[in-house]
């Protein structure tokens, strides 16, 4: 079959790869996601063994979702991207062979050290050195494979999607070297190379970046390349898009302070980072107006197209969560939203309804392609999907907002004598009906998820007469 799919001019072999493992790591990260979700509902689901504990499933879950999920799903779309609008084929087969199977070696290491207890402390950054240095060769070739296919361009200018993804993908490399520094101390333990509010600092400059970078440059990389696409109409205005690119790289590295409110972290860096977030609104909106004026002229495609829905609800879930970040990043909201769900709120605001729906709606457009068929197996079960996704996402992000609401303020009140009106374990008791829900909007999520396999198994499987013929026209 593999010879018969073999584009005439670009690699897809390497898209397809991703694009299929991108689906998989997604059910598992989902499924690790209700896992924890669950835990918190019923802890006897942590089996009283370490390996299954809420706290080594939490950055399992994490670590697959953004790595795995994401990662692979950045992978398939800016290989092909980059292929199309640059009219050349990747600059080096066996390179990008190298990146995929390199990035895979990367998630089952994180899948099997991380339930065993290796870890390095740091959110989103737990591997240990030697995983760490295998990541950081993968990404340095990724880089080269990357650029190196932009420089044989057949193009004259640089598609502003291919912008998106190159800043991504070198932001990344810089941003895991620096944080990761750390020296060993046996083969499986190391200590970092920072201390105290310095170790705190790049800690969060790295972890702000990984979101303003891994789960936002990248995706809007994908924005700019599949809604015009999707839709048909080109992007509502280029210039925008280049003042939108400049503008979010310039502004994202500044805003890390923001979550490290009322530490130890100088109080100036503090204000800076929380001023810098509120600048962030702009380029974040900016970007967004501009995805979703896209649709001028197209909105009607929405009733029938469910690939178009998933892409313009990502956007909405993209300006919403860009909206709801800078308000957190006011050191007084901060300090009733800081550590109480709502965080954990906007997270998957970010996460589930931005990241997971633009690359969603990205592969039920490029997996027909890359796979030369003329569409998905059905369009009923993207709609289901879709439905499911929303639904979960929407469950999801009341459920903790209403719960981080409520913790916040229960945790702040005071008796007229001073002393707390709520114990913890109060708070914690108050929040079960929202877990409850949270489980259940995950649910709907990694059901979607499977009707999604099952869909993709069903267009891969397609017989000859329905394919794309000839494959060349894909060009
Ligand atoms: C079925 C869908 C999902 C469910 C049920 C789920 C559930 C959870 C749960 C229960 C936590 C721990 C919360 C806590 O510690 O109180 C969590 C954390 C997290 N999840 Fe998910 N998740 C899902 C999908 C995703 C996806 C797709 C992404 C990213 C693309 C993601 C990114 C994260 C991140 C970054 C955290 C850490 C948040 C923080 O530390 O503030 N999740 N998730
Ligand atoms: C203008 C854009 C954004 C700003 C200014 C912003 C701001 C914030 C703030 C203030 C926090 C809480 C920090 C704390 O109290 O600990 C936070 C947490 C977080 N945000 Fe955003 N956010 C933005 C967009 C996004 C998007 C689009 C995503 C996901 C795709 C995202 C993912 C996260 C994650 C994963 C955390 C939790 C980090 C942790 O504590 O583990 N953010 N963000």
């Amino acid at each position: 079959m593999s010879r018969a799919l073999e584009h005439p001019r670009y690699n897809y072999k390497v898209v397809r790869q991703f694009a299929i493992m991108t689906v998989i790591w997604g059910i598992v990260g989902m499924t690790l996601g209700v896992t924890i979700a669950a835990q918190l509902v019923w802890p006897e689901l942590n089996l009283g063994l370490p390996w299954t504990s809420f706290g080594r499933l939490r950055p399992l879950h994490t670590n697959v979702v953004i790595f795995a999920f994401g990662g692979s799903a950045l992978f398939a779309t800016s290989y092909y991207v980059v292929q199309r609008t640059c009219q050349a084929r990747l600059c080096s087969d066996r390179l990008a062979a190298f990146t995929f199977w390199g990035w895979q070696a990367v998630i089952v290491s994180a899948l099997i050290t991380l339930p065993l207890g290796y870890t390095e402390v740091k959110e989103y950054a737990e591997l240990e050195w030697p995983i760490d240095i295998l990541l950081a060769v993968v990404w340095i070739v990724y880089a080269s494979v990357f650029l190196g296919t932009i420089k044989r361009r057949q193009t004259s200018h640089i598609y502003v999607a291919n912008w998106f993804y190159a800043a991504f993908i070198l932001t990344v490399a810089v941003l895991h070297i620096v944080n990761s520094a750390a020296l060993p101390v046996s083969a499986m333990s190391s200590v970092s190379m920072y201390a105290g509010a310095v170790d705190a600092m790049t800690q969060w400059w790295y972890g702000h970046n990984a979101v303003g970078f891994f789960l936002t440059a990248g995706f809007l990389g994908m924005m700019y390349y599949f809604v015009p696409k999707q839709a048909e109409r080109p992007v509502y205005s280029y210039r925008l898009s280049i003042v939108h690119f400049w503008a979010l790289i310039m502004v994202y590295m500044w805003a890390g302070p923001h979550h490290l409110h009322y530490t130890a972290l100088p109080n100036w860096a503090q204000s800076l980072g929380m001023v810098m977030s509120i600048i962030l609104l702009a380029p974040s909106w900016g970007g967004m107006i501009n995805g979703m004026m896209t649709l001028s002229g197209a909105w009607h495609k929405l009733r029938t197209d469910p690939t178009l829905r998933f892409l313009v609800v990502a956007l909405s879930f993209y300006g919403m969560s860009t909206f709801e970040g800078p308000m957190m990043a006011v050191k007084t909201v901060n300090a009733l939203s800081h550590y109480t769900d709502w965080t954990i709120g906007h997270v998957h605001a970010g996460a589930l309804g931005w990241v997971a729906m633009i690359t969603i709606g990205s592969l039920y457009h490029l997996i027909p392609r890359v796979y030369g068929r003329t569409e998905m197996h059905s369009v009923a079960l993207i709609a289901v999907h879709f439905w499911l996704a929303t639904v979960g996402t929407v469950l999801y992000i009341a459920a903790m907002w209403v719960n981080g609401i409520l913790q916040g303020l229960m945790w702040r009140a005071v008796n007229p004598d001073g002393t707390l009106m709520y114990s913890f374990i109060e708070s914690v008791e108050a929040s079960g009906a929202g877990y409850v829900v949270r489980t259940i909007g995950g649910l709907c999520w990694v059901v979607g998820m499977l009707v999604m396999a099952a869909n993709v198994f069903m267009t891969v499987r397609q017989p000859q007469s329905l394919q794309r013929a000839p494959v060349q026209a894909t060009a």
